[in-house]
C-alpha cells in the first residue's frame, strides 16, 4: 500500500528533512508516526500526498508510482486517499452537511448517492444531529469529526492524519483515535502522525519514530527512544 525506498528529501534551502528512509506499510495496518517537532513527520506526509517530491528514492502509494505519476492523474490519486489535518480545514460558511457533501459534489457524484452517503457518514462519526450547524457552532473535537467524515465520505482505502488531535482536548482526542480504530477495523489503512505519546501508548499498534529525518524505531520498542 505504501512503500518508500531510499527516500531523501532536501528542501530548497538545504534542509535535509528525510534521510534515506525505507518503509513499507501494508493494506489494513494502523500506524502511528511519532517524533519531536522538526523530525520530518509532515514531510513524510507531504511526500505521501505528493504535495512534495523526493530528492532521491522512490515512493509508491495505493498502486501509484509517485515518481512517475502524470500531473493529470494526481487528482485521481488524491481521491483514493482521505486526509485530515490538525487545523480541520472546514469551509466556515457551509453547514456540516455541506462540508461533507462538498467532497462528493466536486467529483460529480450523483445527488441521489450524496443524499444517502452523507447522513450515513455523519452518523458514523456521531454527528447526525449537527448536520445543519456551521463549523463555528461546534467544539474542536466535533469539528475534527466533520473533517474525518469529509475524508471518509469517498470511501478511501487509505486515511492519512497529520496531528489530527493537535488542537483538541485529551478526552476528545481519545474519542477521535477510537473512531479511527473502528474505521480501521472496517479495512481502511490508517497512518496517523501525533505528538501525543499517552494516546499512542493506549493502543497496541505499530509505531514508527522519526528523529532528525531518520526512522529511529519501528514497532513496539518506541518507548525506549524517549527514555534515552
Ligand atoms: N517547505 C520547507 N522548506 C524548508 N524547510 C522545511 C520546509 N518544510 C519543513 N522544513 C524543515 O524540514 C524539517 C522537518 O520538518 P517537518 O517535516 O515539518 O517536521 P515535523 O512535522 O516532524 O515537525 C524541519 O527542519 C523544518 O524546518
Ligand atoms: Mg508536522
Amino acid at each position: 500500500m505504501i512503500e518508500f525506498n531510499n527516500v531523501t528529501k532536501v528542501y530548497g534551502n538545504g534542509t535535509e528533512a528525510l534521510k534515506d528512509v525505507n518503509l513499507k506499510i501494508d493494506k489494513g495496518e494502523f500506524v502511528f508516526v511519532i517524533g519531536p517537532s522538526g523530525a520530518g513527520k509532515s514531510t513524510f506526509i507531504k511526500l505521501l500526498l505528493r504535495e512534495e517530491t523526493p530528492t532521491k528514492g522512490t515512493i509508491e502509494v495505493n498502486g501509484y508510482n509517485l515518481n512517475k505519476i502524470k500531473r493529470r492523474h494526481i487528482p485521481q490519486f488524491r481521491r483514493s486517499l482521505g486526509v485530515v489535518f490538525q487545523d480541520f480545514r472546514l469551509i466556515p460558511n457551509m453547514t456540516v452537511y455541506d462540508n461533507v457533501a462538498f467532497a462528493l459534489r466536486v467529483t460529480n457524484v450523483a445527488n441521489r448517492s450524496i443524499r444517502q452517503r452523507v447522513p450515513y457518514i455523519l452518523n458514523l462519526v456521531g454527528l447526525a444531529s449537527k448536520a445543519r450547524n456551521y463549523p463555528s457552532e461546534l467544539s474542536g473535537g466535533e469539528q475534527q469529526r466533520v473533517a474525518l467524515a469529509r475524508a471518509l465520505v469517498n470511501n478511501p482505502s487509505l486515511l492519512i492524519a497529520d496531528e489530527p488531535t493537535g488542537n483538541i482536548d485529551p478526552e476528545m482526542s481519545l474519542e477521535i483515535v477510537e473512531l479511527l480504530n473502528e474505521i480501521n477495523k472496517c479495512g481502511t489503512t490508517i497512518v496517523m502522525v501525533t505528538h501525543a505519546h499517552n494516546l499512542v501508548s493506549r493502543f497496541d499498534r505499530r509505531v514508527i519514530t522519526i528523529n532528525h529525518g531518520n526512522i529511529v524505531s519501528d514497532g513496539s520498542e518506541w518507548g525506549s527512544f524517549y527514555e534515552r
